[in-house]
């Protein structure tokens, strides 16, 4: 699904640069430009930073 309407982001694109290291939204807007426009998908596309953020930290109390 598309997050970013101005620039034609979608989720699975912000999905990969998270992934791939990008840890704030700064971060997204430099590699994908999402958030760069109107600004109105930058809660949305924050969401996936912190969702991930989030996965990795129970990962490390499971394995604790
Ligand atoms: S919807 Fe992303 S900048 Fe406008």
């Amino acid at each position: 699904m598309y997050v970013c309407l101005c620039n034609a982001i979608t989720d699975r694109q912000i999905k990969e640069s998270v992934a791939a290291g990008a840890n704030s939204l700064t971060d997204l807007q430099s590699q994908l430009g999402v958030a760069t426009c109107c600004g109105c998908c930058a809660d949305l596309a924050s969401s996936f930073l912190s969702s991930h953020h989030e996965s990795q930290t129970n990962c490390c109390k499971t394995g604790s």
